[in-house]
């Protein structure tokens, strides 16, 4: 079979990324252009700098993207984008350059769910095997999602308001830590001791999660500790809270795999660069003899080769769009 090259766009938060990526598996090139210096300064991303900067970076970054593969377009064989779901301003940016690449060279337009991205990472570590459990954690989702098949995504649960990474990140703030916080809350809570009573969120039999409980619980132990005069320990806070969050991501997980009666387990999302989720989860897989499939870190958090990974396999199952293709804030996974 001919060697496919997908040229994948990804521009759905503040990171402007473009990458080349063969037959799904292989990354050629990637670049990422993140912004997150600039949003740190407001505490979190404000949506109009991100579109902007998107704009200024687009074309650099495409350039930059082929110059590093050593290739022209005339080497490419489709353009992946992200539409959706994320910031409008920012999709808008990626989805408009991925149209305009695809009308001029006349190269099919594969339409990429973002999530269907981070799922897909894992491809770029080994191939997926089916029937698989996915665990997503991510900054907007969180999601046990069960797939007997490429693109077959059966939503088992998932977070019922704040989505794990958001949570860590206003756990941050409050600590008063920088954006983004979970990559800091993970590297406080290996240094801490876990002795803050916070409750265990939503321990009950679903596959649902919740976690704005526990986020209101920590802000109302800080402000109780300062009210008595009590410092906060922030390392023994990241502890607490992060040993919470993964014990019942661990649990829910884990009997998912059971009651599915399923063998492999992959992670997805910005979250699963979490060293400790990391850890306990191959633990656990392991004493389980379940198969897991963790991303490279740098394959964690928003990038475009998850999303030549996702488009390879849309591409292969004949998903197109057209120039009337629009970027969406929200849209379901199929
Ligand atoms: O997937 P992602 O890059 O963007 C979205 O699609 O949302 O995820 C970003 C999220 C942020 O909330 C960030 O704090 C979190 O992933 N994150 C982490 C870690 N690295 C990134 N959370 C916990 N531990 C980390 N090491
Ligand atoms: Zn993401």
């Amino acid at each position: 079979m001919q060697d496919i090259y997908i040229l994948a766009f990804e521009s759905s938060c503040d990171e402007t990324s473009v990458s080349i990526v063969k037959n799904g598996r292989e990354e050629i090139a990637t670049v990422v252009l993140s912004q997150i210096d600039i949003h740190a300064l407001y505490g979190g991303v404000v949506p109009e700098i991100a579109s902007r900067m998107h704009i200024e970076n687009i074309t650099l970054v495409i350039e930059e993207a082929l110059k590093k593969a050593n290739m022209s377009m005339d080497d490419i064989t489709a353009i992946a984008v992200t539409y959706g779901p994320g910031l409008i301003g920012s999709l808008l940016v990626g989805v408009q350059a991925a149209k305009t690449l695809s009308y001029i060279y006349k190269k099919p337009l594969v339409p990429v769910h973002h999530i269907a991205g981070h799922i897909y990472a894992n491809c770029l570590v080994e191939p997926l095997e089916f029937p698989l459990i996915a665990l997503v954690v991510s900054g907007g989702h969180t999601d046990l999602i069960y797939m007997s098949e490429n693109y077959s995504f059966e939503r088992i649960g998932g977070t019922l308001d704040d989505a794990v990474g958001e949570a860590y990140d206003k756990v941050a703030r409050v600590l008063g830590l920088s954006y983004p916080g979970g990559p800091l809350i993970d590297q406080y809570a290996r240094e801490g001791v876990d002795r803050y009573s916070l409750p265990l969120p939503k321990d009950d039999d679903s596959y649902d999660f919740s976690f704005s409980g526990l986020k209101s619980a920590v802000i109302n132990l800080i402000h109780n500790e300062e009210q008595r005069g009590h410092e906060i320990v922030v390392q023994d806070m990241a502890t607490s809270f992060q040993n919470r969050v993964i014990e019942i991501l661990t649990k829910k997980t884990m009997r998912a795999l059971k009651e599915y009666r399923v063998k492999n387990l992959i992670v997805a999302g910005g979250v699963s660069a979490n060293k400790e989720l990391r850890e306990r989860l191959e633990k656990l897989c392991d004493e389980n003899r379940i198969h897991i499939i963790v991303p490279e870190i740098r394959y964690c958090t928003d990038n475009a080769a998850m999303i030549g990974a996702a488009g390879y396999f849309a591409y292969l199952l004949g998903r197109r769009a057209g120039l009337e293709l629009n970027a969406k804030a929200n849209d379901e996974l199929k």
